[in-house]
Protein backbone atom coordinates (compact mmCIF):
# COMPACT_ATOMS: atom_id res chain seq x y z
CA UNK A 1 0.00 0.00 0.00
CA UNK A 2 1.25 3.85 -0.80
CA UNK A 3 -0.90 6.30 0.57
CA UNK A 4 -0.30 10.30 1.00
CA UNK A 5 -2.40 11.99 3.37
CA UNK A 6 -1.93 16.14 3.69
CA UNK A 7 -2.81 17.98 6.52
CA UNK A 8 -5.79 18.98 7.00
CA UNK A 9 -7.36 17.10 4.57
CA UNK A 10 -10.46 14.45 5.61
CA UNK A 11 -10.29 11.08 4.22
CA UNK A 12 -12.47 8.10 4.15
CA UNK A 13 -11.16 4.76 3.90
CA UNK A 14 -13.88 2.01 2.67
CA UNK A 15 -13.39 -1.62 1.65
CA UNK A 16 -14.85 -4.75 2.49
CA UNK A 17 -14.94 -6.04 6.14
CA UNK A 18 -11.62 -8.03 7.07
CA UNK A 19 -10.28 -6.19 4.68
CA UNK A 20 -7.53 -4.56 6.50
CA UNK A 21 -8.87 -1.18 7.52
CA UNK A 22 -8.57 -0.87 10.61
CA UNK A 23 -5.08 -2.56 10.60
CA UNK A 24 -4.00 0.49 8.86
CA UNK A 25 -5.57 2.85 11.29
CA UNK A 26 -3.41 1.11 13.88
CA UNK A 27 -0.06 0.97 11.83
CA UNK A 28 -0.76 4.72 11.93
CA UNK A 29 -0.15 5.23 15.21
CA UNK A 30 2.00 2.40 15.53
CA UNK A 31 -0.17 -0.03 17.61
CA UNK A 32 1.22 -2.36 15.00
CA UNK A 33 4.54 -2.41 12.66
CA UNK A 34 4.67 -3.14 9.46
CA UNK A 35 6.66 -6.12 8.50
CA UNK A 36 8.16 -4.16 5.48
CA UNK A 37 8.23 -0.59 4.62
CA UNK A 38 7.50 2.89 6.47
CA UNK A 39 5.35 4.93 8.37
CA UNK A 40 6.07 8.52 8.02
CA UNK A 41 4.25 11.46 10.23
CA UNK A 42 5.34 14.46 9.48
CA UNK A 43 8.37 12.94 8.03
CA UNK A 44 9.09 10.68 10.62
CA UNK A 45 9.44 6.86 10.33
CA UNK A 46 7.31 5.80 13.10
CA UNK A 47 8.00 2.00 12.18
CA UNK A 48 11.43 1.55 14.21
CA UNK A 49 10.73 3.58 17.19
CA UNK A 50 10.85 2.08 20.82
CA UNK A 51 7.46 2.33 22.71
CA UNK A 52 8.37 5.03 24.98
CA UNK A 53 9.28 6.97 21.55
CA UNK A 54 5.66 6.12 20.23
CA UNK A 55 4.16 7.76 22.77
CA UNK A 56 5.06 10.93 21.88
CA UNK A 57 3.99 10.33 18.42
CA UNK A 58 0.54 8.90 19.22
CA UNK A 59 0.07 12.15 21.84
CA UNK A 60 -0.40 14.00 18.43
CA UNK A 61 -3.29 11.21 17.22
CA UNK A 62 -6.62 10.93 18.62
CA UNK A 63 -8.07 7.56 18.34
CA UNK A 64 -11.71 6.75 18.03
CA UNK A 65 -11.26 2.85 18.09
CA UNK A 66 -14.25 0.61 16.47
CA UNK A 67 -16.66 -0.28 19.27
CA UNK A 68 -14.83 1.85 21.95
CA UNK A 69 -17.04 2.55 25.25
CA UNK A 70 -16.63 4.47 28.03
CA UNK A 71 -15.76 3.79 31.31
CA UNK A 72 -18.96 3.19 33.09
CA UNK A 73 -18.27 3.79 36.58
CA UNK A 74 -17.15 7.44 35.57
CA UNK A 75 -18.86 10.21 34.85
CA UNK A 76 -19.10 11.99 31.52
CA UNK A 77 -16.21 14.40 33.00
CA UNK A 78 -14.46 12.19 34.39
CA UNK A 79 -13.78 9.81 31.12
CA UNK A 80 -13.70 12.73 28.79
CA UNK A 81 -10.64 13.70 31.54
CA UNK A 82 -9.29 10.57 32.26
CA UNK A 83 -6.30 10.47 30.16
CA UNK A 84 -5.60 14.18 30.86
CA UNK A 85 -5.12 13.43 34.47
CA UNK A 86 -2.90 10.45 34.58
CA UNK A 87 -0.36 12.48 33.14
CA UNK A 88 -0.45 14.85 36.07
CA UNK A 89 0.42 17.69 33.73
CA UNK A 90 -2.51 20.00 34.65
CA UNK A 91 -4.69 21.80 37.47
CA UNK A 92 -8.08 20.31 37.72
CA UNK A 93 -9.37 23.46 36.80
CA UNK A 94 -7.52 23.50 33.71
CA UNK A 95 -9.08 19.71 32.64
CA UNK A 96 -12.27 21.11 33.70
CA UNK A 97 -11.40 23.84 31.18
CA UNK A 98 -10.19 21.64 28.32
CA UNK A 99 -13.07 18.87 29.39
CA UNK A 100 -15.97 21.96 28.75
CA UNK A 101 -14.40 22.94 25.55
CA UNK A 102 -14.29 20.02 24.14
CA UNK A 103 -17.91 18.81 25.02
CA UNK A 104 -19.11 21.90 23.72
CA UNK A 105 -17.23 21.01 20.18
CA UNK A 106 -19.46 17.97 20.22
CA UNK A 107 -22.72 19.62 21.67
CA UNK A 108 -22.71 17.88 24.98
CA UNK A 109 -22.84 20.83 27.23
CA UNK A 110 -23.81 20.38 30.48
CA UNK A 111 -23.69 16.77 30.74
CA UNK A 112 -20.69 16.74 32.83
CA UNK A 113 -21.87 14.78 35.69
CA UNK A 114 -24.13 12.09 33.34
CA UNK A 115 -22.91 8.93 34.38
CA UNK A 116 -22.54 6.84 30.80
CA UNK A 117 -25.66 4.59 31.76
CA UNK A 118 -27.71 7.74 31.20
CA UNK A 119 -27.00 8.42 28.21
CA UNK A 120 -28.16 7.30 24.28
CA UNK A 121 -25.99 5.61 21.78
CA UNK A 122 -25.75 8.92 20.19
CA UNK A 123 -24.46 10.76 22.97
CA UNK A 124 -21.83 8.26 24.15
CA UNK A 125 -20.65 7.98 20.86
CA UNK A 126 -20.23 11.87 21.12
CA UNK A 127 -18.72 11.47 24.01
CA UNK A 128 -16.25 8.97 23.25
CA UNK A 129 -15.41 12.08 20.31
CA UNK A 130 -14.49 14.14 23.47
CA UNK A 131 -12.61 12.22 24.54
CA UNK A 132 -10.07 11.78 21.54
CA UNK A 133 -9.78 15.38 20.91
CA UNK A 134 -9.13 16.75 24.04
CA UNK A 135 -5.94 16.40 23.76
CA UNK A 136 -6.01 18.87 20.80
CA UNK A 137 -5.04 16.07 18.42
CA UNK A 138 -3.58 16.97 15.06
CA UNK A 139 -4.61 14.13 13.58
CA UNK A 140 -7.85 12.35 14.28
CA UNK A 141 -8.66 8.48 13.45
CA UNK A 142 -11.98 7.18 13.45
CA UNK A 143 -13.12 3.70 13.14
CA UNK A 144 -16.48 2.73 12.00
CA UNK A 145 -18.08 6.22 14.10
CA UNK A 146 -21.55 5.59 13.16
CA UNK A 147 -21.68 1.82 13.25
CA UNK A 148 -25.18 0.90 14.87
CA UNK A 149 -26.57 4.89 14.87
CA UNK A 150 -29.89 5.35 13.37
CA UNK A 151 -29.57 7.60 10.48
CA UNK A 152 -30.40 11.03 12.05
CA UNK A 153 -27.53 10.05 14.17
CA UNK A 154 -25.66 9.43 11.82
CA UNK A 155 -25.60 12.28 10.51
CA UNK A 156 -25.16 14.07 13.69
CA UNK A 157 -22.12 12.44 14.00
CA UNK A 158 -20.50 13.62 10.53
CA UNK A 159 -21.73 16.83 11.14
CA UNK A 160 -19.17 16.50 14.23
CA UNK A 161 -16.29 15.34 12.48
CA UNK A 162 -16.57 17.81 9.33
CA UNK A 163 -17.13 20.52 12.15
CA UNK A 164 -13.91 18.99 14.51
CA UNK A 165 -11.90 19.21 10.80
CA UNK A 166 -12.82 23.08 10.75
CA UNK A 167 -12.80 23.78 14.08
CA UNK A 168 -9.33 22.91 15.41
CA UNK A 169 -8.07 22.10 12.15
CA UNK A 170 -6.94 18.23 12.13
CA UNK A 171 -6.35 15.97 9.65
CA UNK A 172 -9.40 13.35 9.93
CA UNK A 173 -9.15 9.82 8.81
CA UNK A 174 -12.37 7.82 9.03
CA UNK A 175 -12.66 4.48 8.04
CA UNK A 176 -16.76 3.80 7.29
CA UNK A 177 -18.96 0.49 5.78
CA UNK A 178 -21.79 3.73 5.27
CA UNK A 179 -21.68 5.22 2.14
CA UNK A 180 -23.87 8.04 2.55
CA UNK A 181 -21.41 8.62 5.47
CA UNK A 182 -18.62 8.63 3.60
CA UNK A 183 -19.72 10.78 1.22
CA UNK A 184 -20.55 13.43 3.65
CA UNK A 185 -17.43 13.52 5.30
CA UNK A 186 -15.05 12.67 2.90
CA UNK A 187 -12.75 14.93 0.29
CA UNK A 188 -11.42 11.97 -1.16
CA UNK A 189 -12.26 8.31 -0.37
CA UNK A 190 -9.84 5.41 -0.50
CA UNK A 191 -11.36 1.96 -1.37
CA UNK A 192 -9.15 -0.71 -0.27
CA UNK A 193 -10.09 -4.52 -2.17
CA UNK A 194 -7.90 -7.36 -1.63
CA UNK A 195 -5.11 -5.74 0.43
CA UNK A 196 -4.61 -2.74 -2.01
CA UNK A 197 -5.53 0.68 -2.77
CA UNK A 198 -8.40 -0.08 -5.41
CA UNK A 199 -9.47 3.19 -6.28
CA UNK A 200 -9.07 6.80 -4.86
CA UNK A 201 -11.47 10.02 -5.45
CA UNK A 202 -13.78 12.31 -4.71
CA UNK A 203 -17.22 10.96 -3.73
CA UNK A 204 -18.79 11.83 -6.71
CA UNK A 205 -16.07 10.45 -8.74
CA UNK A 206 -16.60 7.13 -6.79
CA UNK A 207 -19.97 7.33 -6.96
CA UNK A 208 -19.76 8.05 -11.07
CA UNK A 209 -17.07 4.94 -11.53
CA UNK A 210 -18.07 2.19 -13.56
CA UNK A 211 -15.44 -0.04 -12.28
CA UNK A 212 -17.59 -2.71 -11.01
CA UNK A 213 -15.77 -3.19 -8.11
CA UNK A 214 -15.95 -0.05 -6.80
CA UNK A 215 -19.39 0.12 -7.76
CA UNK A 216 -20.86 -3.23 -6.63
CA UNK A 217 -19.42 -1.70 -3.09
CA UNK A 218 -20.67 1.66 -2.97
CA UNK A 219 -24.43 0.35 -3.85
CA UNK A 220 -24.56 -2.55 -1.68
CA UNK A 221 -24.46 -5.01 -3.62
CA UNK A 222 -23.11 -8.64 -3.16
CA UNK A 223 -20.81 -10.61 -5.29
CA UNK A 224 -20.97 -13.85 -4.45
CA UNK A 225 -24.17 -15.24 -6.27
CA UNK A 226 -26.44 -16.77 -3.74
CA UNK A 227 -27.62 -20.19 -5.46
CA UNK A 228 -30.23 -21.02 -3.11
CA UNK A 229 -32.20 -18.44 -2.68
CA UNK A 230 -34.86 -19.14 -4.97
CA UNK A 231 -35.92 -22.44 -2.88
CA UNK A 232 -35.53 -20.69 0.43
CA UNK A 233 -38.17 -18.37 -0.69
CA UNK A 234 -40.30 -20.96 -1.74
CA UNK A 235 -39.69 -22.33 1.79
CA UNK A 236 -37.32 -25.21 1.45
CA UNK A 237 -35.02 -25.14 3.68
CA UNK A 238 -31.12 -26.86 2.60
CA UNK A 239 -30.41 -29.30 4.77
CA UNK A 240 -26.99 -29.62 6.57
N1 LIG B 1 -3.12 -7.87 15.23
C1 LIG B 1 -3.31 -8.55 14.10
N2 LIG B 1 -2.29 -9.24 13.54
C2 LIG B 1 -2.47 -9.92 12.39
N3 LIG B 1 -3.62 -9.96 11.70
C3 LIG B 1 -4.66 -9.30 12.21
C4 LIG B 1 -4.57 -8.56 13.43
N4 LIG B 1 -5.78 -8.00 13.68
C5 LIG B 1 -6.58 -8.37 12.66
N5 LIG B 1 -5.92 -9.15 11.78
C6 LIG B 1 -6.45 -9.70 10.52
O1 LIG B 1 -6.27 -8.73 9.49
C7 LIG B 1 -7.38 -8.70 8.62
C8 LIG B 1 -7.95 -7.31 8.54
O2 LIG B 1 -8.55 -6.95 9.78
P1 LIG B 1 -9.17 -5.53 10.07
O3 LIG B 1 -9.62 -5.56 11.49
O4 LIG B 1 -8.21 -4.48 9.67
O5 LIG B 1 -10.40 -5.52 9.09
P2 LIG B 1 -11.43 -4.32 8.80
O6 LIG B 1 -11.26 -3.94 7.38
O7 LIG B 1 -11.28 -3.29 9.84
O8 LIG B 1 -12.82 -5.08 8.97
P3 LIG B 1 -14.22 -4.57 9.63
O9 LIG B 1 -14.85 -3.73 8.57
O10 LIG B 1 -14.98 -5.83 9.87
O11 LIG B 1 -13.89 -3.83 10.88
C9 LIG B 1 -8.35 -9.76 9.15
O12 LIG B 1 -8.16 -10.92 8.40
C10 LIG B 1 -7.93 -9.96 10.58
O13 LIG B 1 -8.20 -11.26 11.01
MG1 LIG C 1 -12.41 -2.66 11.43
Amino acid sequence: MDLRIETGEAVVIIGRSGGGKSILLKHLIGLLSPDAGSVLVDGEDIAGLTERQLLRVRRRFGMLFQGAALFDSLNVEENVGFALRRERKWTEAEIGKKVDRVLEVVELSGTQKKMPAELSGGMKKRVVLARAIVYEPAFVLYDEPTTGLDPVVSDSIDRLIQRVNQHINVTSIVVTHDMRSAARVGERIIMLYEGRIHYSGTPKEIFDCADPIVNRFVNGISDTVVAEAPALMHGQRRKN
